[in-house]
């Protein structure tokens, strides 16, 4: 079993850096892009303060996310492209950094405790796969450092796994 300690960082580079070292060690060896998917969001949901969701979602068609791995309540299995934070991620080709998820048009609400929301794309070789989604019970939990550090994340996920 791979060892996962707890992070001790002075700032959120430097936790996200260590974040993603851990991450690293995590999926070394493994390139099962499900395995992958659900080792990174148990590593995420036990090392990252004030979230209560953390999971992926897969484009399974050109039009519909599928719920892929994640920890937290149970969640809407099919989110339409273009629709929610999850869904404008993806239609956008970006990522979405939302503070108030009550202000966000079309806001998908799965755990009525979530307050604000970051949803990074999957990209590889330019195509969408799918999104790691973050949901916090904090209002403007999660500041571009976070965003900067999960996209990192989400990046690493890509390159470590096969299609
Ligand atoms: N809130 C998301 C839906 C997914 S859940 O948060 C797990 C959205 O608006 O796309």
């Amino acid at each position: 079993m791979h060892h996962i300690g707890k992070i001790e960082a002075a700032d959120k580079p430097g936790f996200y850096r260590e974040l993603l070292a851990q991450a690293e060690g995590l999926l070394h060896g493994e390139r099962d892009a499900i395995a992958n998917a659900a080792n990174l969001a148990a590593l995420i949901f036990d090392a990252v303060e004030d979230l209560n969701w953390a999971g992926f979602y897969f484009l399974k068609s050109e039009r519909e996310l599928v719920l892929g791995p994640f920890q937290g309540k149970v969640a809407c299995v099919r989110i339409p492209v273009g629709k929610g934070v999850c869904g404008s991620a993806v239609a956008e080709r970006r990522s979405r950094r939302v503070e108030d998820v009550d202000a966000f048009p079309g806001h998908i609400a799965c755990d009525a405790a979530s307050r604000s929301e970051l949803v990074v794309p999957l990209i590889r070789d330019g195509a969408v796969l799918g999104v790691l989604d973050l949901d916090s019970p904090s209002p403007g939990r999660f500041t571009p450092e976070d965003q900067a550090g999960f996209e990192a994340l989400a990046a690493l996920y890509v390159a470590a796994s096969d299609p």
